[in-house]
């Protein structure tokens, strides 16, 4: 079988070095470990000087290649280009990509730097299989320095609808780009609808009937595979992590109140400020089951060095420090914040001791804590998932009580609704939910992906 060569911004070094907060880094290395293979990417380091060299480490069958980056580098593609305009862009915060127009051009040096180092390293039979938005140009610059290879590309986050996208103002650059692809890969049939409607209607594109797209004189295919878990190390975490410690003094800390959870990457796309506000509104409203729940909200901080995470980090302090100033006792307050991570062995434990999660982005890819909750729960005992229905996965947990995020009463409701609801509903909406978790994991996600990119086709086929 031919060697498998991973490339995403985010290369885990399994070294104990800073490990990415995203599901992102978690899916992928379950899957090189399965295959054996080369990940490729940015070293997470920045340097003062030009970009430094190559550095590689081999950890059991994965091989790690890693690049510096030079501060200017970093600033425009990463920071810049990547994370204040594509990220909000295709997250529907428009009002957000302040940075479409100025770095567009590092963060093509940037792919075209990690290609040219890449190359080197390529075998004749290797598939490369390219992640999420900092790399969107990366196949067509592999192909046009004459990579033959068969490439595919995953989008983790959602893709815009076509007036969306337009927006930014190097959008055909970035759709041509999707196009060198053999194959590329979305999270949900909306976003695989978001692309096809914009190659019909802005591209002047075709979609066959097979699936196959036709523009910009290429040929390539798009279908939807929703990211999964290893859902049984999530059950078997879930399960171990109940007589830690650690857990058993959360537990004591409750003193007999449920706990509601939400695990979320400080990010302004997670919804937490709404979610704070109905939080706010089930204390005020639900008056009477006040001293019966206990909200715990993780959120590690992230993205640190782009304005506008430090603004909602700064806005979400004062949220939280105002509900506790107004409804905390002196022996209790109902909101527990905490800016750090855990690890997802020590969140299954959190998960299952909870009586429900808030799960609440105003956009999300997937979210796959909204699927790690679901599998980390007691099947005699189950907690209730509340389901943004802006989150890719409310399309596979359709049985979570399904919330719109904006509407803060609607968000009470449920909370209020997950607390009273018996066990005979909690286990059936769970069986369901599990039913889909387990359906679809990440083993699955990773053989249909590469059965797709391997499967008969051209390579960045011309169209004729
Ligand atoms: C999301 C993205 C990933 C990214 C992760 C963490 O899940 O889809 O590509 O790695 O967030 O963000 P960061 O900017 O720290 O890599």
């Amino acid at each position: 079988m031919s060697r498998l060569v991973v490339v995403a911004n985010r290369v885990p070094l399994g070294d104990g070095s800073r490990s990415p907060p995203g599901g992102l880094a978690v899916a992928l290395q379950e899957t090189l470990a399965a295959e054996g293979g080369l990940w490729f990417g940015w070293s997470g380091r920045v340097v003062a000087g030009p970009a430094g060299e190559l550095q590689q480490r081999k950890a059991g069958a994965i091989t790690f290649a890693t690049l510096d980056l030079s501060r200017i580098d970093h600033g425009e593609y990463y920071t810049g280009f990547a994370n204040r305009c594509l990220w909000p862009a295709f997250h529907y915060r428009v009002d957000l990509a302040t940075d479409c127009g100025r770095n567009f051009d590092g963060y093509i040096r940037v792919n075209r730097l990690f290609a040219r180092k890449l190359l080197p390293l390529l075998d004749r039979d290797d598939d490369i299989w390219v992640h999420d938005y900092h790399l969107i140009p990366m196949g067509e610059i592999l192909r046009e320095a004459g990579a033959h290879h068969r490439i595919g590309f995953f989008l983790h986050t959602p893709l815009p609808a076509a007036e969306i996208l337009v927006t930014i103002p190097a959008h055909e650059r970035l759709m041509r780009a999707l196009c060198a692809y053999d194959l590329v890969g979305f999270q949900t049939a909306g976003d695989l609808r978001a692309f096809h409607d914009y190659v019909r209607y802005e591209a002047g594109g075709e979609v066959l009937a097979d699936g196959t797209v036709r523009a910009y004189g290429r040929i390539c295919r798009a279908d939807v595979f929703p990211i999964g878990l290893d859902v049984d190390n999530i059950v078997a975490a879930g399960e171990a992590a109940m007589d830690s410690p650690s857990l058993r003094r959360l537990r004591d800390s409750l003193q007999g109140r449920e706990m509601i959870i939400g695990v979320d990457r400080l990010d302004y796309s997670k919804g937490l400020i709404e979610r704070f506000r109905a939080i706010e509104t089930f204390l005020e409203i639900y008056a009477a089951s006040r001293n019966r729940v206990a909200f715990l909200q993780i959120a590690p901080p992230s993205r640190a060095e782009v304005p506008e995470y430090r603004e909602i980090r700064r806005q979400l302090e004062g949220e939280a420090g105002r509900i506790n100033g107004q409804f905390g006792e002196p022996d209790r307050v109902p909101l527990h914040y905490l800016n750090r991570s855990f690890r997802r062995t020590t969140l299954a434990g959190y998960f299952r001791l909870s009586r429900a999660a808030l799960v609440t982005p105003l956009r999300d890819g997937m979210n796959l804590v909204a699927k790690e909750f679901v599998a980390a729960q007691d099947a005699e005992d189950p907690g209730v998932l509340i389901l943004s229905r802006f989150a890719g996965a409310a399309r596979q947990l359709s049985a979570a009580v399904i919330v719109n995020p904006y509407d803060t009463r609607a968000v009470a409701d449920a909370i209020h609704r997950a607390i009273a609801m018996s066990g005979g509903e909690r286990k059936e909406r769970w069986g369901d939910m599990m039913k889909a978790v387990r359906g679809y994991d990440i083993a699955r996600w990773r053989n249909d992906f590469l059965a797709g990119l391997r499967g008969p086709a051209g390579a960045g086929a011309a169209a004729t």
